[in-house]
């Protein structure tokens, strides 16, 4: 609550300067609640009086905050939804138009552990902590435009409350997993010399090179690519949500605004690099998902898409025979071999 004294604002002529009529949804809204007259007095960035000591306590509305407020709504709004709904359209494309990568021999039934039962979690864990973040984060920023007007007034308040209160206290359980993450994996997801040849190659994926395998470690180029921009824009996201989370260290208003810029390009960033991430994950590559549930990963998808880690794996005797009981596997095992 913030109480203006505004006797010496009364008689200021400079008052009835320039920007008189409220532009902004915001501004409407304010001077609809306050009055017009109230809003006039306020909107210069006058300083007023109140009983708080904290820091630009006595400006209500802040000049510099509009530069943010511009940059949010006029650009970043708009262009993060057509960067989202880009990467949308062009998984779309991908799928119908290149199609899924399918293994392009039969399996052989012999099986690779590939992701630990912590792995797992871990992973599972981050990417529903991610979703739900990505999920909210987006109805804070876009909902108004196509929540707000279709559903009743309390209806929407709840729902951006409730994303709100989640976005607040499940960022910081976001915070943890990506720490972990990156103890766990940045061993493997270090660029070697070999990572070249698979860009230059983009992965055997698409154009004169599609349906070749290049060579790749346990992870290849492209998913190291991803850990890294998952680890910078995840930490850069993560902590200007604290600064937002936590306004009590001496924050000032500037600090609030480049902080929720930052943190919505490096959201947006992640959302944009997740999308192509899940399609592969889920349609893009046959056999990519079971690795990721089961933990195991079969013998030819391995030899395919991670040679060098298959060779390691072969050579050291980690390649597991298809168990007895399963005459199917077996059955598929002998026919390969055959
Ligand atoms: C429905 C959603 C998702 C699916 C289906 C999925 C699928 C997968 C699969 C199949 C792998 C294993 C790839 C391999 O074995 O080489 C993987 C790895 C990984 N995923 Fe996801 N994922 C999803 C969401 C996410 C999200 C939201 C994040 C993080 C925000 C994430 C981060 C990672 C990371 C860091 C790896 C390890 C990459 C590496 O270094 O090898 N995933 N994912």
């Amino acid at each position: 609550m913030l109480c203006l004294s505004f006797s010496s604002m009364a008689n200021d002529d400079s008052n009835k300067a320039t920007r008189v009529m409220p532009s902004t949804t915001a501004e409407t809204e304010m001077s609809r609640l306050a009055g017009d007259e109230f809003y006039k007095k306020v909107q210069d960035g006058k300083k007023g009086y109140t009983t708080s000591l904290s820091m630009e306590h006595d400006v209500l509305v802040s000049h510099p905050s509009e530069t943010w407020y511009i940059l949010k709504e006029k650009w970043m709004s708009p262009l993060g939804a057509i960067a989202v709904l880009g990467s949308l359209a062009m998984v779309t494309l991908a799928y119908f138009i290149v199609g899924p990568l399918k293994l392009s021999a039969p399996r052989t039934g012999r099986k690779i552990k590939r992701w630990s039962r912590i792995d797992r979690a871990l992973h599972w864990s981050m990417a529903f902590t991610f979703l739900s973040l990505a999920i909210t984060g987006m109805t804070l920023v876009w909902g108004k435009h196509f929540l707000k007007p279709v559903i009743s007034t309390d209806a929407w308040g709840d729902i951006v409350y409730a994303a709100k209160q989640f976005h607040n206290y499940v960022g910081p359980i976001f915070f943890i997993l990506l720490g972990a993450v990156l103890i766990k994996w940045w061993r493997k997801s270090t660029f070697k010399k070999i990572d070249l040849q698979w860009c230059l190659k983009l992965g055997g994926m698409v154009g004169p090179h599609k349906g070749t395998h290049p060579s790749a470690e346990f992870s290849n180029a492209g998913e190291k690519i991803i850990f890294w921009m998952l680890i910078t824009c995840g930490f850069i996201a993560a902590i200007s949500g604290f600064v937002l989370d936590f306004p009590i260290f001496g924050q000032g208003r500037r600090d609030m605004d480049v902080s929720n810029l930052a943190h919505m390009i490096s959201a947006l960033i992640l959302i944009c690099g997740f999308i192509f991430h899940i399609y592969i994950g889920l349609f893009g590559m046959e056999g990519a998902l079971e690795g990721m549930v089961k933990g195991e990963v079969d013998e030819t998808w391995a030899k395919e898409h991670h040679d060098i880690w298959y060779a390691e794996m072969k050579a050291q005797g980690k390649v597991e025979e298809p168990e007895q009981s399963d005459p199917k596997s077996q059955e598929t095992a002998d026919n390969a071999k055959s």
